[in-house]
């Protein structure tokens, strides 16, 4: 798991910068581009809630705007016990983007599970099928 070690500090960090002024829930990712360089994202809340952006989502598509295409792994760190899944949108946004990648929960105790996106999302919807 040490591979990982720097990832999941880089997602604890990134916790710090959320803005979750409903829940209270903040989330950190650390997204690793096949180029070495790894974007950062914390989940960002708005009034509306339905317009809130998960770390995740706010880590690849930072990454994509600055012109990223290729990802090898995505850390997500949150302050739970029970480690704190990717939800549904991000799951296919993770698919769509990153392809079948580590996906590390961690959270702020230390504990760290390794999943996968494909294991998160079995049998996607994909540009595959347009
Ligand atoms: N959230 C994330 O940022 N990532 C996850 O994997 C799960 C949920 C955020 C969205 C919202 O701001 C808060 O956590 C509570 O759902």
């Amino acid at each position: 798991m040490s591979n990982y070690d720097s990832l999941i500090a880089i997602a604890k960090q990134a916790r710090e910068m959320a803005h979750a002024p409903i829940s209270n829930f903040r989330v950190g990712a650390a997204l690793r581009a096949t180029s070495g360089k790894i974007f950062t994202g914390c989940n960002i809340e708005n009034a509306t809630l339905g317009l809130t952006c998960c770390a995740e989502r706010t880590a690849i598509f930072k990454a994509v705007s600055e012109g990223e295409r290729r990802f090898e792994a995505i850390a997500v760190v949150a302050d739970t016990d029970t480690l704190t899944p990717p939800c549904g949108a991000c799951r296919q946004i993770i698919w769509e983007f990153c392809g079948d990648v580590p996906v590390i929960l961690a959270n702020l105790n230390g504990q760290v599970v390794c999943e996968t996106s494909l294991g998160l999302l079995p049998r996607p919807f994909d540009s595959s099928f347009l």
